[in-house]
């Protein structure tokens, strides 16, 4: 118990820049709290005195803000940074030397009773405040060393190392981004179909719709030119051009 205690204390003081002294840690920390109240919770819970773990949890929650479920298995260095508004569900499991920030949920869907029904964090997984990972029934994997950014709702699993952002949250890829980017390029289309902000289905739809018109357009014209070049002449208002603008209309969307 003791030893947890200093670990969690050292680990605090290394990743809060604004941590002074261990005093101070041990004295104004509701995360070190939390997690104190968790190991005797997780203890009685596991001698099937499930009332006094829960009992515990509320006391806790009252006094930190935190609220674990006594179930939660939670690993050794975890860091809860401010705190308040973490609810950490019952079959949640958390790997060691991960880090959580305020209003975060480590929740479930669904409504199955004794299945695992939230979240596994890996080793060192950072989820930034107000992130919502919601397992659904079978729970999934955060793989270790991920990040799920501020404010983003996982309902996928993470690959580990990988940064997960955005509502439903999607992982960031920027060699994919770049491909995108270039091959935008060579249709002389900006946007070309997924942007950064795909989080909106609405936007996700009309930059589907734009993409299919661009791509249309493309091969209309090299239809119109080999047909020209093959000796058809075209009607005059099969060859006007309708201001169609795409680069336009994705940056409306945006
Ligand atoms: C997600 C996060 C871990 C990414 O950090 P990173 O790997 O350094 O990535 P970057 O900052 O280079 O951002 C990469 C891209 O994701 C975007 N992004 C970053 N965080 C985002 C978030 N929370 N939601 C949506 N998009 C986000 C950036 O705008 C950037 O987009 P761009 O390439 O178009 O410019 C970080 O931004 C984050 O949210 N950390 C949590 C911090 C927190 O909660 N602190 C609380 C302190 S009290």
């Amino acid at each position: 118990m003791f030893e947890h205690l200093r670990e969690d204390l050292a680990s605090v003081r290394e990743r809060d820049p604004a941590a002074r002294s261990t005093f101070e840690v041990l004295t104004c920390y509701p995360g070190v709290h939390a997690l104190i109240f968790h190991r005797l919770a997780h203890a009685a819970w596991k001698r099937n005195l499930y009332w006094l773990g829960r009992f515990i949890s509320h006391i806790s929650r009252f006094l930190t803000g935190i609220e674990i479920h006594p179930g939660a298995v939670i690993g050794r260095r975890v860091f809860i940074d401010h705190g308040m508004g973490v609810v950490i569900g019952e079959t949640a499991e958390i790997g060691d030397d991960c880090t959580i920030y305020q209003a975060v949920t480590l929740g479930g869907t669904s409504l199955y009773r004794g299945t695992k029904r939230h979240p596994t964090l890996g080793k060192g997984v950072v989820v930034g405040a107000g992130a919502k990972v919601l397992g659904v029934l079978g729970g999934f994997t955060v793989g270790e060393g991920a990040k799920i950014g501020s404010n983003a709702v996982v309902v996928k699993p993470v690959p580990a190392g990988a940064t997960a952002v955005g509502n439903p949250a999607r992982v960031l890829d920027p060699e994919r981004d770049a491909e995108r980017a270039q091959k935008a390029e060579q249709m002389g289309f900006s946007a070309y179909g997924v942007t950064r902000d795909m989080d909106d289905p609405v936007a996700k739809a009309l930059h589907g719709l734009l993409d299919h018109a661009v791509e249309t357009d493309r091969r209309f014209q090299v239809m119109c030119k080999r047909m020209e070049a093959a000796g058809l002449k075209l009607d005059q208002s099969v060859e006007s051009n309708d201001d169609f603008d795409a680069s336009r209309l994705s940056k409306m969307v945006d």
